[in-house]
């Protein structure tokens, strides 16, 4: 019997998780052929920030969780490499399958490489053409170690090429993220979180915000804060918050204006309303009927293309152009007038409706996993 392909999958941040099942279940249907095993490296470790995804995508327990936590970047990537060059060593895999962008992703294919093992990075070749961006590191660390990169769009492919990546390790597969939206949508429209917030029937507006240069700048925050005012005079805004932004707001100061709802209440008619992270399962029904959503996320701009809600993304560039120029997204930067501009024309005419870009359409993770059984 020929042996068996070991491919250590990992995931570390919350992005990360929704990126993984499609793949994991594809690898589950040849266990004759592969053995996969998945690494968690702790670096989102909240129960709202990493168990519930786990619990509503119904991934399976990580086999090895490395509990690296929080820390700087050096620290956390550090950290990470300690830890992940021994499992290295005693698992010996034929391949370690990264994800994204985060710093998890950047310390096990380092690792990896320097260990010869080969690394396959999905979601490759998307840039922002911001070095300031920890995320841009980390991509093009990633891209320029990994043997397979597997690609969501065109404009990754011409990212890499430019880069010199050889042509044979470039796929275009679609999203796996996209793969996972696609089968969740349906229970997702099932969830009462609506009821929760007592905003059945109710129009309102939904944001995030966590990127270090949004929210830990207080010039950039307060600018944003005053845009939201705006808006939130109009229509509820909520805002289910990151752990490094509710430290932020509450070291600025800002708690009159970030109020928290807590179930039980009713959600006023306006107002910034901070709630607790949501699981997979609920925000996706919070996108999927907001009247607009606001965002510095990179993957909620995929989200909301696919839902067709349209999504003002709070940032100067993105490493998803296709969000805009086939999607629902627009960029508008930190610039208070334009966030309000943009925020009202949603709000009254009703955004950018696009169309779903080429190969979203939920066979990504089978994709993958046929080019790696035919190429490993
Ligand atoms: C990370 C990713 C970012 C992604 C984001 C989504 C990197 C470089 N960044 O940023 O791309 O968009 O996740 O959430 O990898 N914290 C907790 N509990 C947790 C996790 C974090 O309290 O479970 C707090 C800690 O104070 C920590 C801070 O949040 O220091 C930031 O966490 P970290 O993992 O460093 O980066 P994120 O900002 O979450």
């Amino acid at each position: 019997m020929p042996m068996k392909i070991k491919i250590i999958n990992v995931v570390g941040a919350r992005p990360n998780f929704m990126k993984i099942p499609s793949i994991m279940e594809e690898m589950e249907k040849h266990p004759d052929r592969l053995e996969p095993v998945l690494v968690h490296t702790g670096q989102h470790y909240d129960k709202s920030m990493s168990k519930v995804f786990f619990e509503d995508l119904q991934i399976p327990e990580p086999d090895i969780n490395l509990e690296i936590g929080s820390g700087s970047h050096a620290e956390q990537t550090a950290g990470i490499m300690l830890k992940f060059e021994k499992i290295l060593l005693t698992e010996k895999p034929d391949l370690v399958l990264v994800l994204g962008d985060v710093n998890s992703t950047l310390a096990c294919s380092v690792t990896a490489s320097k260990l010869s093992v080969p690394v396959a990075h999905v979601e490759a070749g998307l840039r922002s053409f911001d070095r300031t961006m920890p995320e841009e590191i980390n991509r093009i660390v990633t891209d320029v170690l990994s043997d397979y990169l597997f690609t969501t769009c065109e404009d990754a492919n011409e990212n890499l090429r430019r880069e010199g990546i050889s042509e044979k390790k470039i796929f275009f597969v679609g999203n796996v993220m996209i793969d996972t939206l696609l089968k969740h949508r349906a229970k997702a429209r099932r969830s009462n979180v609506l009821e929760r917030l007592s905003l059945n029937g109710r129009p309102y507006i939904l944001i995030t915000l966590h990127r270090p240069s949004n929210v830990d700048s207080r010039e950039i925050f307060f600018e944003i804060t005053e845009a939201l005012k705006y808006l939130a005079e109009k229509i509820p805004v909520i805002f289910p918050v990151h752990p490094r932004t509710k430290k932020q707001i509450l070291g600025f100061g800002l708690e009159d204006t970030y109020r928290t709802f807590s179930e039980g209440m009713k959600m006023p008619d306006k107002g910034v309303w901070l709630t607790e992270p949501f699981g997979y399962l609920d925000f996706l029904n919070l996108i999927d009927n907001a009247k607009v959503v606001l965002t510095d996320s990179g993957g909620i701009q995929e989200e909301t293309t696919v839902l067709r809600v349209p999504c003002i993304t709070i940032r100067d560039n993105t490493e998803r152009p296709i969000t805009i120029t086939e999607g629902t997204n627009v960029l508008v930067g930190t610039d208070i007038k334009r966030i309000i501009d943009e925020g009202i024309k949603a709000l009254n005419i009703s955004g950018k409706s696009g169309r779903i870009p080429k190969l979203w359409d939920g066979k990504a993770g089978e994709r993958i996993v046929k080019i790696l059984l035919e190429n490993l």
